[in-house]
Order: C-alpha cells, then sequence, then structure tokens
C-alpha cells in the first residue's frame, strides 16, 4: 500500500523508520522529509499545509493512507479537507479532526474540555483583552509562580512561568496586546502544580483506543534541567516512576473520561492523543494535550512498539482497534539529542555533519539535517536524535553518549546528563 507521511522532524523520521519495516507497506512517500527519512521512503517537496498540493498528490499516487506527524496541519483541518473533498473522501486521515484539534490548538477549549468531562489539571480562568482589568485582578488571587498560556498554537513558546506578581501582570498586559500574535488573543492563567512529568500516547479512532508506551522528555536546554525550554533534548521510555498504581489511575482518571468526553461531544478523532501530565502528591493532572505523537518521545516510544505500525494505523479506520494488542519491548529505550551551538536562541544551518557511518548500536533519527550531494548538513536547531536500546536506562544512554561523540560538526551541543536523574 502507498503511505503519504507529512512533517520534517525526527518524529516523521521515527515514524518512516517503524512504517518502512511493515510488509503492508509497499511505498512510502513523507512530505517534506528530512536526510533520514530518506533513506526508509522518497521525499517529496511539498508543505504539509498545501492541502491542495497534497490531496493532488495523493490522487496521482494512489496513496491509501495519510499519517500526519505535526500538529499544524491538523489544527489547520487537514482532516476534514480531505473527508470532505471529492476524490479524497476514500483517504484516510490519521490524526483528529479539525474540532478534536483544538484539544492542542486551544488551551481555552482543552481546559474547558477538562472541566466539563472531571479530567484532573489545574484549577484556571480565561481572559480576552476586554476582560484584562479582571485578569490582572485573578492574578492577585494567586500564590506565585504565575503560569501564563497563550490560548492558540505559538511554535513551543506561548507557556511563560514567572515568580513575581509584578511581572506576571506586566506578562499578561503584553500577552493580549499580542505578544503572540492572535494566539494569545486569550489568554489561560492557571495554578502552578509541582511534581515531575511525563508523556502518556493513545492511539483512538474516537471509541476505542491502544496505550503505547510512556515516555518522558527532557525539555531545558542546561544540565540538571536548567536554562529555556526547547523543543526537546532527550527522552527515555519506560519511565521509571510510572509505575501499574499510577498508569491505573491514568487510565481511569484521565484516558476513558478524555475518550467518553470526545464521544460526547461528537468529535471525529481518528489519530493519538498525547497527554502531557505531570504526577503531583502521586497523582496524575493533565498539564496538556497534544493531538499528535510527541518528539522526542516517537524516537523511544516507536522503538519500543513491537507491534506492526501501520497495521495498528490501518485498524483505525477500519473500526477494528479494539481488537488489536500493541505489544512493547520490555527494554528501554533512550534517546539523546544533538543540537546546534546556539539553540535554542540564533545558530548557524547548512554545517557539514561527519562521523555519522561510525554510528554502531544506536539508531540515528534525522530531525534538522538535509542532503546536499554526498553531504549531510544541518539544517534545523535539533539536528540529530540518537536511540539505543538497553537491559537498563544506564546501559542505553550510555550506548547513545557514545555514539554522540562519535558523531561531529561545528557547534555541536548535548545533555549528557538525560535520565541519570531517574536511576
Ligand atoms: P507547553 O509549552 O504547553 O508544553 O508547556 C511548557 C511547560 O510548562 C510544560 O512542560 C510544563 O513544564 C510547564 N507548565 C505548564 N503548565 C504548568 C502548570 N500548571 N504548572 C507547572 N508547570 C506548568
Ligand atoms: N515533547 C513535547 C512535544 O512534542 O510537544
Amino acid at each position: 500500500m502507498n503511505i503519504l507521511l507529512l512533517g520534517n522532524g525526527g518524529r516523521e523520521h521515527a515514524f518512516a523508520w517503524k512504517l518502512s519495516q511493515s510488509p503492508l507497506c509497499s511505498k512510502l512517500y513523507i512530505a517534506p522529509g528530512n536526510a533520514g527519512t530518506a533513506s526508509c521512503g522518497e521525499n517529496v517537496p511539498l508543505s504539509p499545509e498545501d492541502f491542495p498540493a497534497l490531496g493532488d498528490f495523493a490522487q496521482q499516487h494512489q496513496i491509501e493512507l495519510v499519517i500526519v506527524g505535526p500538529e499544524a496541519p491538523l489544527v489547520k483541518g487537514i482532516f476534514d479537507f480531505f473527508a470532505s473533498t471529492p476524490g479524497l473522501q476514500t483517504i484516510p486521515v490519521i490524526g483528529p479532526s479539525q474540532e478534536g484539534a483544538q484539544l492542542e490548538g486551544s488551551k481555552a477549549y482543552a481546559k474547558a474540555f477538562m472541566q466539563e468531562f472531571g479530567i484532573p489539571t489545574a484549577a484556571y480562568q480565561e481572559f480576552s483583552a476586554s476582560r484584562l482589568e479582571e485578569g490582572l485582578a485573578y492574578l492577585t488571587t494567586l500564590p506565585p509562580p504565575y503560569v501564563l498560556k497563550a490560548d492558540g498554537l505559538a511554535a513551543g513558546k506561548g507557556v511563560v512561568i514567572l515568580n513575581s506578581l509584578e511581572e506576571a501582570q506586566t506578562e499578561l498586559r503584553a500577552m493580549l496586546g499580542g505578544k503572540f500574535g492572535s494566539a494569545s488573543a486569550t489568554v489561560v492563567i492557571e495554578q502552578f502544580l509541582s511534581g515531575i512529568e511525563f508523556s502518556v500516547f493513545v492511539l483512538t479512532d474516537g471509541k476505542d483506543w491502544q496505550l503505547l508506551p510512556e515516555a518522558k522528555d527532557y525539555k531545558r536546554i542546561g544540565e540538571g534541567d536548567t536554562g529555556p525550554n526547547t523543543g526537546g533534548m532527550g527522552a527515555i521510555s519506560p519511565v521509571p516512576f510510572a509505575d501499574a498504581q499510577l498508569m491505573d489511575n491514568v487510565r481511569t482518571r484521565i484516558i476513558e473520561p478524555t475518550i467518553r468526553g470526545i464521544q460526547a461531544r461528537g468529535i471525529t478523532y481518528h489519530g493519538f492523543i498525547f497527554f502531557g501530565l505531570i504526577r503531583v502528591d502521586g497523582d496524575p493532572y493533565v498539564i496538556e494535550y497534544n493531538c499528535r505523537m510527541g518528539d522526542p518521545e516517537t524516537e523511544v516510544v516507536f522503538p519500543r512498539l513491537k507491534s506492526d505500525l501501520l497495521e495498528l494505523l490501518l485498524a483505525v479506520p477500519s473500526g477494528k482497534l479494539g481488537s488489536t494488542y500493541p505489544e512493547a519491548d520490555p527494554r528501554t529505550a533512550a534517546t539523546i539529542f544533538l543540537v546546534s551551538g546556539g539553540y535554542p536562541e540564533a545558530y548557524e544551518k547548512g554545517i557539514a555533519i561527519t562521523g555519522l557511518e561510525g554510528i554502531e548500536d544506536s539508531i540515528p533519527f534525522h530531525a534538522g539535517t538535509i542532503q546536499e550531494g554526498n553531504q549531510v548538513k544541518t539544517n534545523g536547531g535539533r539536528v540529530l536524535a540518537l536511540t539505543s536500546y538497553g537491559a537498563s536506562m544506564p546501559d542505553a544512554l550510555v550506548r547513545s553518549l557514545r555514539n554522540a561523540e562519535k558523531v561531529k560538526f561545528e557547534g555541536k551541543y548535548y545533555r549528557k546528563d538525560i535520565g541519570f536523574d531517574l536511576v
């Protein structure tokens, strides 16, 4: 079967790597892909947000399944575009409808959803510019630190956590004044939750759902979880503290009511739900929903999925998800991201990467890379994720660290402490 996968990050390379192992996959196209996905299928220079061009491509190449990696096309309604365009309606899309994608696309929508369906999350209120004064007053009722979230997608920068009331009030004025454009026309202010974060993933058809291996990512640039947030510096799976009791509570208090909510609202949801969770005093709370897989979590979740990913995905549109049984590899998988010097601030692109051929016992998942002739070059802040298996977490991490040494490019930086806080 011919498949079209959308996106160009490490997550999409992990998708392409896993899909290309399926005997059901005859031809895999990746739009636009990167230097790594080119080894699993054929890259095509199309934007994941150019729906008419993707639709034409899908028709011309007899595509039978479209898999959406990033959130932007989902929030923009790619599922609905295929479902409502003559000639494309028979091509299933893995991803939620535009309404389902609001769980990620609008923080205010997600918070109201959680409140309606009794899903544990931080207390909150939402404010638009016309209620600035009430927002400023609400902040005075909260203890520090203050959590302010732009309602809409803001390239991962829309959450601001501040220690002083004054800074928080200034930030609220700036956000409602257009700091993140229309994404911060509404701002969610919420209670700060203190605990340890982890990520849980399900694949659902809006009725049945299947749990995938859980993971934990490391978001800060600096060792010891310091410095600014990044897209993710590394990840591990399984998560040592996600024991049977915690996961049982995740299922009954969070996943099941979320699926019930999706049904109660009549939302079409044929894709992944990524629950960004935090454990507070032993109990799980939702920090955020995402309507797609995580990055870099996918780079450890799919290596631990023993089942055929394509078979699982095909069970979604065919309504057979309830009778699939995803199996997890008992080994640990760990990934460490090599990033460009300067990231997450300004960094250079187009720097030659060497040493890739020397990688042993790790899977290199490309993210910000590009092939130019015979040379692979950097093409983004997060360049390459090195995933390894291990009988234990340190075992897996040490393999990735060893290979992180071998890959070379000017300005290369990576965290050497990923995962070791949990050993
Ligand atoms: P996001 O950009 O939505 O992934 O959020 C960025 C990060 O902000 C999360 O991963 C958390 O570390 C932090 N965060 C968001 N909401 C809260 C909260 N209510 N309490 C504590 N930390 C939070
Ligand atoms: N790892 C967090 C994310 O994908 O949003």
